[in-house]
This record gives structure tokens, C-alpha cells and sequence, in this order.
């Protein structure tokens, strides 16, 4: 397939041309079926990666763990209590330390200048496992459960629904900028991303054939659209006194069963999950005890319905960072 992506980092999918990015799918969908088949591809034995996670994960850190044990490769995980990440060691000598022992680093943090400096004094392949501006492997994981819905990328409609500005909202304008899929923020103006990325992404909407659009009307912003994606309203590392304010901004946004009928009949919704759909976490339960929601971003109703993709998003998480992890460590 002609795919060449050995050394390289994965930091934001701005770096990667529309062709390696649809190499990835293909890699992944390949690592899909093989998994399913029950084939083995640990092609990586020998080799161990580091995994640095300084904000909580389920998806990301699991992926990333499964991924690379089916590749043959051992992982450590570090978290903030237990490195000297940030606290006593500069990520700069971190970087030279990790990549003196490790093959590949996984970065979740805060900063996207942090993961960045980490590949600058990294010899090894670094991955963005989420930072505050960009989560490029969740793209990957969304796009193939969107090929694998529709069959095609092109010329398809999507809708993130709330807070824009964010790595979701930044990340699914740069992935559709540049597979060709028409991208609508739908949100309050203040929560559109900033002026520069949309730039930077209405140059690869231009090569890809593919719009941009952003939209305070539910309504408008949803017609025709193909997939509904929404994400939590408040992220990690943000401070709670934010609640309050993102609430009443952004519960006109909610998912609901009234959107989804807005949208094309076979309209599908995605979330990169975690979410607070019910009632069943903690912050769920103290954000209704103070607010009086019994649901946010999306309803209950949304989340468990047939249009509902978000499992299988999920799942993706696994084959498409493997992917990553094999094409950049030359598998
Ligand atoms: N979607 C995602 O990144 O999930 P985690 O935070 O559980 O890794
Ligand atoms: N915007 C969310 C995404 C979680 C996968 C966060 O940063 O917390």
C-alpha cells in the first residue's frame, strides 16, 4: 500500500497527508480483520514502548497496552504519581532518558507544546494519546467507524455539537478538513475553534474538495447530516468552576432524539466517550445534585439508540493505535 511512515511522530493529524492518513485506515482494517481471525501479528518482538499518562484514561491507555502486547512489544505505564515527569525531570530530559531504553513514547497531557518538545529530544516515535488541543488517534478510531458505516469518507456530513474550541472540535476540523468530509461546529460563537487552525484547515478542505462551516442554529447546523458527534462539555484538567457557565451555554446543544431527527435518515452518533449520558458517575451524580441534569451532552436515549456507533468507536481505539504504532515503528 506504500505506506512509509517509520520514525516518524504522531502529534497531530495536520502532519499527515490525506494518503498516509487513509494508509492508517486501511493498516487498521487489515489489524482488525487479522485480530478477529485470530491471526498473529506480533511482528514487533523485542521491542517495549513507554506509555506517559498525566490525565486519567480508560480507551487510550488499554489501546495503546493491547495494541503494542498483540505487536510482541512490552509496555511500561507512568503515571503523574509515579515518574519524575514535570515535577523534578524536565520532559526535554525525559525525552533523552525514555528514548535511550524505549522504542516508541506515548504522550496524554496537558499542553500540545509538551508533547512536542517531548519529539524534539525523542530519537523514538512519539504519539499524542490527548493533549488539550489536539487527540489525533481518536480521530483515526472515528474515521474507520465511519468507513466502515458508509464505505466512503467524501463527500459525507458532520456535526460536532458543543464546545469547538477543544481537542475534539479541533481534531475532527482537521480530519475532515483533509479525508474530504463536510465539517460543521454547531455551538455558541465563543466555542468555535480559533481563527488560525480554521485557516490552516479551510487550505486542506480546498485540496480535499470538502467544507467548513460554523453554525449557531441547531437546526440549519444539523440538516442532512450524516454523523452527529458531541463530546463532554467540561474537559480534563479544567477547572469546575466552569460548569455553571458551559451548562447554560451549551445545554441548547444537547443531543437529543429531536436532533437526530433533524439529521439524515441514517444518521449515526459518535462519542469519544467518556460520557455523562445518565446517572451512573460521580460527576454525573454531583452535577445533578448542584444543576438538576440527569443527563448532558447527549441523552440516555441517544446513546443506547440503534444510531448509536459509540461502542464500535470505541473498539477502534485498539486497531487504529495499532496501526500507528506499527507504521511508525516500521512493523
Ligand atoms: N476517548 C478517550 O480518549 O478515552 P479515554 O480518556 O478513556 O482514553
Ligand atoms: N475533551 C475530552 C476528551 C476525552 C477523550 C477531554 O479532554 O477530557
Amino acid at each position: 500500500m506504500g505506506l512509509n511512515l517509520k520514525g516518524r511522530d504522531f502529534l497531530t493529524l495536520k502532519d499527515f497527508t490525506p494518503e498516509e492518513i487513509t494508509g492508517l485506515l486501511d493498516l487498521s482494517e487489515d489489524y482488525k480483520r487479522k485480530k478477529k481471525e485470530g491471526i498473529l501479528v506480533d511482528t514487533l518482538r523485542g521491542k517495549n514502548v513507554a506509555l506517559i499518562f498525566e490525565k486519567s484514561s480508560t480507551r487510550t491507555r488499554c489501546a495503546f497496552e493491547i495494541g503494542a502486547h498483540d505487536l510482541g512489544m512490552g509496555t511500561t505505564y507512568l503515571d503523574p504519581s509515579g515518574s519524575q515527569i514535570g515535577h523534578k525531570e524536565s520532559i526535554a530530559d525525559t525525552a533523552r532518558v525514555l528514548s535511550s531504553m524505549f522504542d516508541g513514547i506515548e504522550y496524554r497531557g496537558f499542553g500540545q507544546d509538551i508533547v512536542e518538545e517531548l519529539a524534539r529530544y525523542s530519537k523514538v516515535p512519539v504519539w499524542n494519546g490527548l493533549t488539550n488541543e489536539y487527540h489525533p488517534t481518536q480521530i483515526l478510531a472515528d474515521m474507520l467507524t465511519i468507513r466502515e458505516e458508509f464505505g466512503v469518507l467524501k463527500g459525507l456530513k458532520l456535526v460536532y455539537m458543543g464546545d469547538a474550541r477543544y481537542n475534539m472540535g479541533n481534531s475532527l476540523m482537521v480530519g475532515c478538513s483533509k479525508l474530504g468530509l463536510d465539517f460543521t461546529a454547531c455551538a455558541p460563537k465563543e466555542y468555535f475553534p480559533n481563527e488560525e487552525l480554521v485557516k490552516e484547515c479551510q487550505g486542506y478542505a480546498a485540496a480535499s474538495g470538502s467544507t467548513i462551516t460554523f453554525e449557531e442554529d441547531v437546526e440549519k447546523a444539523v440538516k442532512d447530516a450524516n454523523i452527529i458527534y458531541t463530546d463532554v462539555w467540561v474537559s480534563m484538567g479544567e477547572p469546575d468552576d466552569v460548569w455553571a457557565k458551559r451548562i447554560k451555554d451549551l445545554s441548547p446543544y444537547r443531543v437529543t432524539r429531536q436532533v437526530m431527527d433533524l439529521a439524515h435518515d441514517n444518521a449515526i452518533f459518535l462519542h469519544c466517550l467518556p460520557s455523562f449520558h445518565d446517572l451512573g458517575t460521580t460527576v454525573g451524580q454531583q452535577i445533578h445534585d448542584k444543576y438538576g441534569l440527569d443527563e448532558m451532552e447527549v441523552t440516555d436515549e441517544v446513546f443506547e439508540s440503534r444510531a448509536s456507533r459509540v461502542f464500535e468507536e470505541a473498539e477502534n481505539r485498539m486497531h487504529t493505535i495499532k496501526a500507528v504504532m506499527a507504521a511508525t515503528l516500521g512493523a
